[in-house]
């Protein structure tokens, strides 16, 4: 399906579900939502479907992609799963853990998808929406967050149609917001046995550990291959100023974003309740950037459960 001037906006009901795994089918470019942030999806065994989302977001091309699957039995097609997998499964798909694991040589991806790594990063989402679509299609869905990169995360349909209306065929629009409204924590389990949390998300993987015996060993931060781990574009979700944290007030000209205690000029959470904070965080620097003052400044979130999610998501709107 060729570019169009005009995204088309779809209720996601039965009918709108249709219409977007249809559009899909053809190769074109919906946006969804799903429990983290909406996602651009394309059909993951299309090159041509791919190299559409790289040039919709503008986004570079040795960044991989998530491939979203209906379930397990989609996974075992495209991935060798390792045996502590079977747990990780069982306690937290369908949900926002993605999963990185071997590519089998008969996947059938395009190689877009994976930039070329031997691996692949596989995703169950939980969302009704995303489930539905993921029904209707006979096939995997590539999908990276629905924004242009390096800009904010949309956990709104409005949010996606401000960097991307125009490049994309349609939005599947289920009036709410996205309710972690914080990407996915992404988990690589190694052939070594060690498990890399490539990055932190809704999932904490603390509580994980105590469903599995002998238990892993846990590394944090960066993978141990080259650009797999996404920490590495430093400026991301860039609102598009100035960016200062651990704010305990707004200096001149400076549009402040509260937590608990720090009143704003809007709030992260008003009660310093972490997981309200990450369902807003994304919301909050679309205000701001929308915002008439030249910077933002963020108050002190403290660095437990995903409040480590929250604060590497804001390191990088700083960067
Ligand atoms: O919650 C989410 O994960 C959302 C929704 C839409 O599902 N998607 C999302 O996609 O955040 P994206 O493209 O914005 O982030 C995907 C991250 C990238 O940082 C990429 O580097 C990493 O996943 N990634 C993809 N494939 C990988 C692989 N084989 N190994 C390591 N990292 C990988
Ligand atoms: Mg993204």
């Amino acid at each position: 399906m060729a570019s169009k001037d005009a995204t088309e906006t779809v209720r996601a009901d039965a009918a709108g579900i249709a219409r977007a795994a249809e559009i899909l089918r053809e190769g074109g470019l919906v946006a969804v939502p799903t429990e983290t942030v909406y996602g651009l999806a394309a059909r993951a065994d299309s090159a041509e479907a791919v190299a559409r989302i790289y040039e919709a977001k503008g986004r570079p091309s040795f960044n991989p992609l998530i491939v979203h699957v209906s379930g397990r039995r989609e996974a075992e097609r495209l991935a060798t799963l390792p045996a502590a997998t079977d747990v990780v499964m069982e306690q937290c798909w369908p949900g926002p853990l993605t999963l990185v694991c071997p590519l089998r040589a008969d996947a059938n991806l395009a190689p877009a998808v994976t930039a070329g790594l031997p691996t692949v990063a596989l995703r169950c989402p939980s969302h009704p929406v995303m489930q539905a679509l993921l029904a209707a299609c006979d096939f995997p869905l590539a999908a990276p967050s629905a924004n242009r990169s390096g800009f904010v995360s949309p956990t709104s349909a409005a949010h996606v149609l401000a960097t991307l209306d125009g490049r994309i065929d349609a939005v599947l629009d289920d009036g709410k917001k996205c309710e972690a409204g914080i990407e996915s924590t992404i988990l690589a389990i190694r052939d070594s046995g060690a498990w890399d949390e490539l990055r932190p998300g809704p999932v904490d993987l603390e509580g994980l550990y105590r469903f599995l015996w002998p238990r892993p060993e846990p590394r944090i931060g960066q993978g141990d291959s080259g650009i797999e781990a996404p920490g590495q574009l430093s400026s991301h979700y860039a609102p598009g100023k100035p960016v200062r944290l651990n704010a305990e007030q707004a200096e001149a000209g400076e549009f402040l974003i509260g937590f608990g205690p720090v009143e704003g000029d809007v709030t992260l959470s008003k009660d310093g309740d972490l997981t309200e904070a990450a369902s807003r965080l994304y919301a909050c620097l679309h205000v701001a950037a929308h915002s008439n003052r030249s910077g933002i400044a963020v108050a002190p979130v403290p660095e437990t459960g995903i409040g480590r999610a929250i604060n590497d998501r804001l390191r990088r709107a700083a960067a």
